[in-house]
């Protein structure tokens, strides 16, 4: 929290001036529930107090149970605690409770219904801590002098042990390149084999926020449809034969959520090469499969050397960890290499080394198993909740994989106006059309599922959902 500032000149004794302080202080969310807050010593030497003073303060707050005592382990905002937002919103099990409030809210970090974020509240904490914290204590001279611009080596031979094994991917980890989140990855490649001006089919509807940074690199994206069977690679061919390069999402389209069909992979990997085009594989959360086995990356398909593959830990870990891989063909490793070392980078060695150990001591495969079961479990909820409540209004499409539901309206409403309503109530859903640059589709609505804990909560927010929108 900020510094605490009293003034011996307010009439109120300072006793009374600290708790109330800290009561307004938890009040606004500004500390939450299990935040720790500064003992008694540092915080009177801070504020130029006797430790009585700021004792008595602490006393009165722990007797209301804004304060839980932790002997040794210092004092924290009760986690019982029951802020005003918790009182609002469904509240996120575990230390998670505040992702939900208000104020997350207004920043967009962590919203109820949020697309593409995964369940927070059974991320394993207690085992990554535990990993990150024997990092930092070890501190050892590979973590502290300056990374490597290609990723840490452990954790690059550590994902390519994982594609080669759940991917069918088989490559060496000369060839993955660690980045920052998938965007990093798409600056790599544009720096190392795209020029601003060059031509790439993007998938349509497609993922927006990639599609803007292309963009915003000078690329020109030609819109390709996807039909029940994916990217149309016959359009593609006649819109823009000669493009650069194509971006796919082959094993669930984003965010329609087929799979590009087998016959569809070939004809697009015969045009990559005949054409010396690349394909930009992105295979954001192939990891979640709800029906048979995860099916395998267009790369492995890949003789002729003209994917790049990229994955991202965002969805099976945290997307706050900003970390990513980009698999690239043997013979544009040197390219590769070069082109990165002009770049960011991606970030603090420490954390990757973190994710390496992860993935080495068989933690990660171990959370992917949870996470398959429990999405079923939070995708049910959710389904149900929007069946039973606006059954004739919406009809949800059966996706067989990732961590987010399409609902498609069955009239020709507005999906844009119906995501508006529900946004201005505080829901994080999108509309397919914003997805979509060609004609308008039939409209259909957006949701992540991952963070809804209950069918209760599914219900509560899906009440929300009818009262903003009127859906029924
Ligand atoms: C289609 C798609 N690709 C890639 C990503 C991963 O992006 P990042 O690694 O930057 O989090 C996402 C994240 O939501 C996504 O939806």
């Amino acid at each position: 929290m900020q510094p605490l500032k009293t003034s011996k000149t307010y009439d109120m004794p300072l006793y009374m001036q600290v708790y109330r302080r800290y009561r307004e202080t938890i009040a606004s969310g500004k500390l939450r529930p299990g935040d720790r807050v500064p003992s008694v010593r540092n915080l009177a030497s801070e504020l130029n107090l006797s430790r009585g003073t700021v004792e008595m303060a602490y006393q009165m707050l722990s007797s209301e149970g804004y304060f839980l005592s932790r002997g040794p382990a210092g004092t924290v905002v009760s986690p019982r605690l029951k802020t005003l937002h918790e009182a609002e919103i469904p509240p996120v099990s575990g230390p998670l409770s505040s992702i939900t409030s208000p104020r997350a809210s207004e920043t967009g970090s962590v919203r109820p219904l949020q697309l593409g974020l995964p369940a927070l509240d059974m991320f394993p904490r207690k085992t990554w801590a535990r990993l990150a914290g024997h990092n930092l204590r070890s501190l050892e001279a590979i973590t502290m002098a300056y990374p490597a611009p290609t990723g840490y080596e452990p954790l690059r031979r550590a994902i390519a042990a994982y594609l080669g094994i759940s991917r069918g991917i088989a490559c060496t980890h000369e060839q993955v390149f660690i980045t920052a989140g998938y965007q990093g990855a798409l600056e790599l490649v544009c720096r190392t084999l795209l020029q601003p001006g060059d031509t790439g089919w993007y998938e349509d509807p497609g993922y927006l926020l990639a599609r803007h940074f292309l963009e915003r690199a000078g690329m020109l994206l030609e819109p390709v449809p996807v039909d029940e069977e994916g990217l149309n690679v016959d359009i593609g061919q006649q819109r823009a034969a000669r493009a650069r390069f194509a971006v796919v999402t082959p094993t669930h389209q984003s965010p329609m959520g087929m799979a590009l069909s087998l016959p569809r992979r070939l004809q697009l990997l015969e045009w990559a090469s005949h054409r010396q085009a690349w394909i930009i594989e992105d295979d954001y959360d192939s990891e979640f499969r709800y029906h048979g086995r995860p099916l395998p990356a267009l790369k492995s398909l890949d003789r002729e050397q003209r994917v790049l593959y990229t994955g991202t830990f965002s969805k099976v870990l945290f997307p706050g960890l900003r970390l990513a891989y980009l698999v690239v063909p043997y013979s544009q490793v040197e390219r590769f290499a070069d082109a990165a070392k002009y770049l960011c980078g991606p970030g603090t060695v420490q954390t990757q080394a973190t994710v390496a150990d992860f993935m080495e001591q068989g933690h990660f495969a171990r959370h992917l198993r949870r996470m398959r079961a429990l999405y079923a479990t939070r995708r049910e909820y959710l389904v149900n909740a929007l069946q039973e409540k606006c059954g004739s209004a919406l009809n949800i499409q059966p996706q067989a994989g990732g961590i987010h539901v399409l609902a498609r309206l069955t009239t020709d409403a507005s999906d844009r106006a119906l995501a508006a309503a529900a946004q201005s109530h505080g829901l994080a859903i999108q509309a397919l059309n914003d997805w979509q640059r060609g004609r308008s589709l039939q409209g259909g609505l957006l949701m992540g599922f991952a963070n809804v804990t209950s069918a209760k909560m599914a219900s509560d927010l899906v009440n929300r959902l009818v009262s903003a929108t009127g859906l029924t």
